[in-house]
């Protein structure tokens, strides 16, 4: 009556999709232990790694655990304890992990009444509490892994996308702290005619590419003109970066998420080793302390 899971780390909007495409790490992430009890409630009994709120009702986890309950009309009690790995704030999808963690592990516990994708709505309760808005470009790949992409949020309709094998992408995750609820509130609300007509187009393109492994077209549509001028100003030395990584072959570079955290998608191992090491000397000069983390995408 208990499970022990890996909850993975996320990157969302990948440049051309904000809000509607996203990714699974397969080496980062918190693990989580759920237990059924009896006590009829959802309790989150223990974090460790993260200064976050115990009580049900403020914890992301707890909130999405109460939605899928609430459901089912159950009455079943859940202990939940998160090992968090991953930061508060950094951009890779932290309260997406313990949100999608928490719905798939009581779905297993429960019998597997939902599929995963079900399972998304339930999740993306966490992220509304989180920052505000229920978006589910972290959760959504959290659970289905590999590529998804959000075709539309009303009704909500995600499709899981291929992953090609060689790709890897590096994280730096430079340690200051931003708000997901803080970064979307700088974003303008309208985008000009010219910027969804570049948008849409580099959608569609880095959806293809996926499909026919052209890992450079890949690369060429990770473009964004709508929210990265924006809040890569909160990012350290963003555009010294992006050269740095461009320089030693990466085949595109953007923001993970709401930042801080950016990412460099790379072909092959090696590339990636390369690409791990260059921003690894950049940034060690400068006065930030950062962690750098190289993942498979699935
Ligand atoms: N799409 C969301 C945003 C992801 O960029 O605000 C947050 O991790």
């Amino acid at each position: 009556d208990e499970i022990r899971i890996f909850s993975p780390a996320t990157v969302a909007n990948l440049s051309c999709g904000f809000d509607v495409l996203g990714c699974c790490l397969d080496s980062v992430g918190d693990e989580m232990l759920i237990r059924k009890n009896d006590l009829g409630e959802v309790r989150i009994t223990k974090i460790t790694g993260q200064d976050l709120p115990l009580e049900t009702d403020k914890n992301v986890a707890g909130v999405a655990a109460k939605a899928l309950l609430e459901e089912l009309s159950s009455k079943q009690g859940f202990d939940i304890e998160i090992y968090k790995k991953i930061k508060a704030g950094s951009g890779i999808g932290s309260s997406a992990a313990s949100s999608a963690g928490a719905v798939f592990a009581i779905n297993k516990l429960l019998g597997e009444r939902f599929s995963a994708n079900e399972l998304i709505p339930f999740a993306m309760e966490g992220e509304r509490l989180a920052s505000g808005n229920a978006h589910a470009d972290n959760v959504a790949p959290a659970l289905l892994g590999g590529f998804s992409l959000v075709k539309s949020y009303d009704p909500l309709e995600v499709i899981n996308l291929p992953s090609p094998s060689e790709l890897r992408m590096v994280v730096l995750h430079p340690l200051i702290e931003i708000k997901t609820k803080d970064s979307r509130s700088i974003i303008k609300q309208s985008v000009s005619l010219k910027k969804a007509i570049s948008q849409w187009g580099n959608l569609g393109a880095f959806v293809s590419a996926l499909y026919t492994e052209d890992y450079e077209l890949l690369g060429r549509s990770l473009k964004d003109e709508v929210v990265e001028p924006i809040r890569s100003i909160l990012i350290p030395y963003f555009d010294d970066l992006k050269q740095v990584v461009m320089d030693k072959g990466a085949l595109g570079f953007g923001i993970s998420g709401s930042g801080p955290s950016v990412f460099a998608l790379c072909k092959g191992n090696e590339k990636a080793e390369n690409v791990k090491a260059a921003i690894n000397d950049f940034y060690k000069s400068k006065d930030i302390a950062f962690e750098l983390h190289l993942s498979k995408i699935n």
